[in-house]
C-alpha cells in the first residue's frame, strides 16, 4: 500500500545556539529547501525561545515550519519564566514539542500535566509533537510497550486529531547516547502506537497521524529507520544542530 502520511524531519535544538550560529544554520537549511522546491519529506526546527523570532525570519519563504520545545499549559499569568502557546504561535511557530524526557526528568513532568500542554497548544492553533518512550531499565524489564501505553494514555489530550497530533516515541536510552533499539523493536513499538491510536481516535484517524522516531537518529541509520512502514519521520537531537546531518537525514526519507 502506498505510503499516505508524508514524513515529518523535525529538528529539535535542546539548549544550544546563540543569534550568530542559529541563523546561519536556519538559513542554511532555508537554501537548501528553496533550491529543490519537490521534496518528499516536511521540514521543522525547534530552536530554544531566544531565536524563534530571528528562525521564523531566517526560514521565511522556504516551507520550512518552526516549533517551541515547551509552552505552559495556562494562556497566561503569573508564571515567571515560562511561555505560553498563545505566545509561541504569535511569533510564527506552528508546532511545539511536549513531554519531551528531558522535560519530564528535569522538571518533573507528569502525564497529566503533558495533556494540559498539548491541550494549550492545540487551541491556539499549533500542532503538538507529542514525545513518549521509555528508560533502560524499563526496557530491561520487558516493559516498553506498557509505558508507552500508560504515557499515550495518560498525555493525549481530549482533543487530539490527526491533523493536530505527531507523536514521538523516543526511548529515553536512545537519546544523545548514540544507541538506537533495532529495526524489528523500533517497528513493534511504532506498530504499537499505531494500535493505540485507532483504539483512540479511530482506524481512520490512526492512519494518517504521523509517529516519528527520535533518539540518536544521524545520517548513518537514518534510512533504515524512516523505511520502516510505522515511521513516518523523524525527532532529530544532536544531529539538527549540522545543517548537512540534518538534510541528509531528511534526504533519506522514502519517495
Ligand atoms: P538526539 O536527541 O537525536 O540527540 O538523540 C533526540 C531528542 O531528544 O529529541
Amino acid at each position: 500500500m502506498a505510503r499516505t502520511r508524508r514524513p515529518l524531519i523535525a529538528g529539535n535544538w535542546k539548549m544550544n545556539g546563540l543569534s550568530k550560529e542559529g541563523v546561519a544554520l536556519a538559513g542554511e537549511l532555508a537554501r537548501r529547501m528553496k533550491a529543490g522546491p519537490d521534496r518528499a519529506f516536511d521540514m521543522a526546527v525547534c530552536p530554544p525561545f531566544t531565536l524563534i523570532g530571528a528562525v521564523v525570519q531566517a526560514v521565511s519563504g522556504a516551507g520550512i515550519a518552526v516549533g517551541g520545545q515547551d509552552c505552559h499549559a495556562k494562556p497566561k499569568g503569573a508564571h515567571t519564566g515560562d511561555v505560553s502557546a498563545a505566545m509561541l504561535a504569535d511569533l510564527g511557530c506552528s508546532y511545539v514539542i511536549v513531554g519531551h524526557s528531558e522535560r519530564r526528568t528535569d522538571h518533573r513532568e507528569t502525564d497529566a500535566v503533558v495533556a494540559a500542554k498539548a491541550q494549550a497548544a492545540i487551541e491556539v492553533g499549533l500542532t503538538v509533537i507529542l514525545c513518549i518512550g521509555e528508560t533502560e531499565a524499563e526496557r530491561d524489564a520487558g516493559r516498553t510497550l506498557d509505558v508507552v501505553k500508560r504515557q499515550l494514555d495518560g498525555s493525549l489530550p481530549t482533543s487530539a486529531s490527526a491533523e493536530r497530533v505527531v507523536i514521538a516515541y523516543e526511548p529515553v536510552w536512545a537519546i544523545g547516547t548514540g544507541r538506537t533499539p533495532t529495526t524489528p523493536e523500533v517497528a513493534e513499538v511504532h506498530a504499537r502506537i499505531r494500535a493505540l491510536l485507532a483504539d483512540r481516535l479511530g482506524r481512520n484517524a490512526a492512519e494518517r497521524l504521523r509517529v516519528l522516531y527520535g533518539g540518536s537518529m544521524k545520517p548513518s541509520n537514518a534510512r533504515e529507520l524512516l523505511v520502516l512502514a510505522d515511521v513516518d519521520g523523524g525527532l532529530v537531537g544532536g544531529a539538527s544542530l549540522v545543517a548537512d546531518d540534518f538534510w541528509a537525514i531528511a534526504e533519506a526519507c522514502p519517495k
